[in-house]
């Protein structure tokens, strides 16, 4: 497996992902139904916005986080549905790539993810974060350990 460095990669990447998040028990739906998205239309211009954020290729004219204003406000995203995205995306990247622009693929995405919903105004409790999210929020490792208060000792 080599790393994640071309365009031709990227659209790679993003089929294989879209081929599983369409047709996903938990946010198929937010693609198919409620955005009715056209894959095909819709494919360039995200291999754009990820050109541009992982190659530094001026390429992308948009704005990521106000194109979901629209699916928010008619389905509600919740914090599950985003961290099912990033399952599905984090997954995606590590069966096809692997080096240090395929971990930067899973960073900005978990980076990019906890600004939309705060945007959003989607709580993203952390209770809920997967370990991969938070390993890549550069969070560390959960452990079950309770912290015990100082005066408990
Ligand atoms: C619950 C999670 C998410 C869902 C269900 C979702 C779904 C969608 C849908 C339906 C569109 C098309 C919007 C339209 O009709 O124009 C879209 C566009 C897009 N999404 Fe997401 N998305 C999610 C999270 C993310 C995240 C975390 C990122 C980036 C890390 C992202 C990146 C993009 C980009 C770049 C576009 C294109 C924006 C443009 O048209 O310029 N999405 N998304």
């Amino acid at each position: 497996m080599s790393d994640l460095e071309t365009r031709a990669d990227i659209d790679r990447l993003l089929r294989h992902f879209y081929g599983r998040a369409m047709v996903d028990e938990v946010i198929g739906y937010l693609f198919t139904d409620v955005a009715r998205l056209d894959l095909e239309e819709h494919l360039p211009q995200i291999g754009n916005f990820w050109e541009q954020v992982l190659l530094q290729r001026p390429v992308y004219v948009g704005q990521p986080i106000a194109a979901h204003v629209p699916l928010h406000q008619a389905a509600t995203l919740r914090s599950a549905h985003f961290q099912r995205w990033f399952e599905i995306w984090a997954s995606s990247v590590d069966e096809l790539f692997t080096g240090e622009i395929a971990t930067q693929a899973k960073q900005r995405a978990a980076i990019i993810a906890e600004s939309m919903q705060y945007r959003l105004g989607v709580a993203s409790p952390e209770a809920g974060f997967s370990e991969a999210y938070r390993a890549a929020l550069g969070m560390p490792a959960h452990t079950d350990e309770r912290q015990t208060p100082d005066a408990e000792r």
